[in-house]
């Protein structure tokens, strides 16, 4: 329909046909040698003008005068291309003109294999969901010194990350400043209640479950904050020397897709079944009093999963939903529990080892452990949010691929 006239290829300059008639949506079409003509809605294209009345180049933003009185009816005039300076040329029936170079339309070409990938390699690494039972294949081993000296281990890091939900940091020195330093190459550390860095050790009269010799089952931590922390990095100071102590791993991505697929509508009660999250109590000389009412599966507006919220003891006792809704829940709880168990994977750390997972997506634990004068397990523990993580992976990106903006 926008084949260039090909008579007009001696000076370069093609004049193409008008936007097809669709009205909704009105599409330029886009000649690019070699490849798919390109796809973009007029008004797209008008709204992302490069021009300077339109777009600040120091801050790579859009210009907002454009939206002051916004002409959704604004259409193309006139269209062109120069083959040779591959440039988009349009004149817009608001008087206005454009000019867009190819290489930044064809970052941005509206085709389905486009966006695909532009979803799954720029924005963010598809996750590949896993069964404890195939976890020696999801196990990778990352080295703190290469973490901290050299970028691109860095960048395969945060990339396994991503995609698996879990990556283990091995040989870091057994001094309290790790997590600091480990964070601090991504970015900077989450504070919460608990602090910037907080102690997983069995203490007498704890406040904090966790901070128990006792077995901590399968959870994730901190479902009471509406912002929850998006990684969890727990460095092993000290083992038990006790058979206890072990951790426990499970992608609940993996067990809420089971779930989707073999009981739907226990899958549907998850989703769908608000449940009361709370902490309340003290740390140090700060009183607080967490709580956040959400499912324990999140989907976002696609039906993915986004984030799964289960810890039993930071469960509230208030349930604030209509009675008939809790027998189903507990029964869908249930199942989502055994899966989440079946389908996890233990392993104990040794000092020095630090493990690293996304705490939106898998549900960790421990089993108990004795705790004397002479067998002491001491655990630090650390968040980065994934804003910061994705943020970091993208530089290091572009560092090597330049790619968007
Ligand atoms: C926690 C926790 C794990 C461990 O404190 O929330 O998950 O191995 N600790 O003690
Ligand atoms: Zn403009
Ligand atoms: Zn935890």
């Amino acid at each position: 329909m926008f084949q260039a006239d090909r008579r007009d290829l001696a000076c370069h300059l093609i004049r193409l046909d008008s936007p097809k008639e669709l009205d909704h949506p009105r599409v330029v079409q886009v000649p690019d040698p070699d490849r798919q003509d390109m796809q973009f809605p007029d008004i797209w294209l008008r709204d992302n003008c490069r021009c300077k009345e339109c777009y600040l180049p120091q801050t790579l933003s859009r210009l907002p005068q454009l939206w002051n009185n916004l002409d959704t009816s604004v259409r193309v005039l006139r269209q062109s291309v120069d083959v040779e300076q591959q440039v988009l040329y349009i004149e817009w029936s608001d008087g206005h003109a454009s000019q867009y170079p190819y290489n930044w339309l064809r970052e941005r070409d509206f085709s389905a294999a486009n966006r695909q990938r532009y979803l799954s390699e720029f924005y963010r690494p598809e996750q590949k969901l896993w069964s404890g039972q195939n976890f020696e294949e999801v196990r990778r081993v990352f080295y703190f010194q290469e973490l901290i000296t050299s970028d691109s281990a860095l960048l395969q890091w945060l990339q396994h990350l991503a995609v698996y939900g879990v990556a283990l940091v091995k040989e870091a020195p057994l001094e309290m400043d790790v997590l600091r330093r480990l964070s601090n190459r991504v970015g900077f550390m989450r504070r919460t209640t608990y602090g910037e860095e907080f102690s997983v050790r069995a203490q007498p009269g704890a406040s904090n479950y966790a901070y128990l010799a006792a077995p901590l089952p399968l959870h994730t931590d901190m479902p009471y904050f509406e912002y929850l922390p998006g990684v969890t990095l727990l460095h092993t100071l000290e083992q038990s020397a006790s058979p206890g102590g072990v951790n426990l791993l499970a992608d609940a991505f993996y067990v809420a897709e089971m779930m989707r697929e073999r009981h739907p509508n226990q899958f549907r009660a998850l989703c769908q079944t608000p449940v009361d999250w709370a902490d309340i109590g003290s740390d140090g000389d700060l009183q607080f009093h967490n709580i956040w009412q959400a499912p324990v599966i999140n989907l976002d507006a696609e039906g993915r999963c986004v984030r799964i919220n289960h810890s039993i003891p930071q469960r509230d006792s208030h349930f604030s939903v209509p009675m008939e809704q809790v027998r189903p829940w507990y029964e869908a709880m249930a199942t989502f529990v055994g899966l989440a168990q079946e389908h996890s994977c233990r392993f104990k750390t040794t000092p020095g080892d630090v493990l690293t997972f996304d705490n939106l997506r898998l549900v960790h634990g421990r089993t108990g452990y004795d705790d004397t004068d002479r067998n002491v397990r001491h655990i630090l523990g650390a968040f980065v949010d994934w804003d910061i993580v994705y943020s970091r992976l993208r530089v290091l990106r572009n560092a090597t691929a330049p790619g968007a903006p």
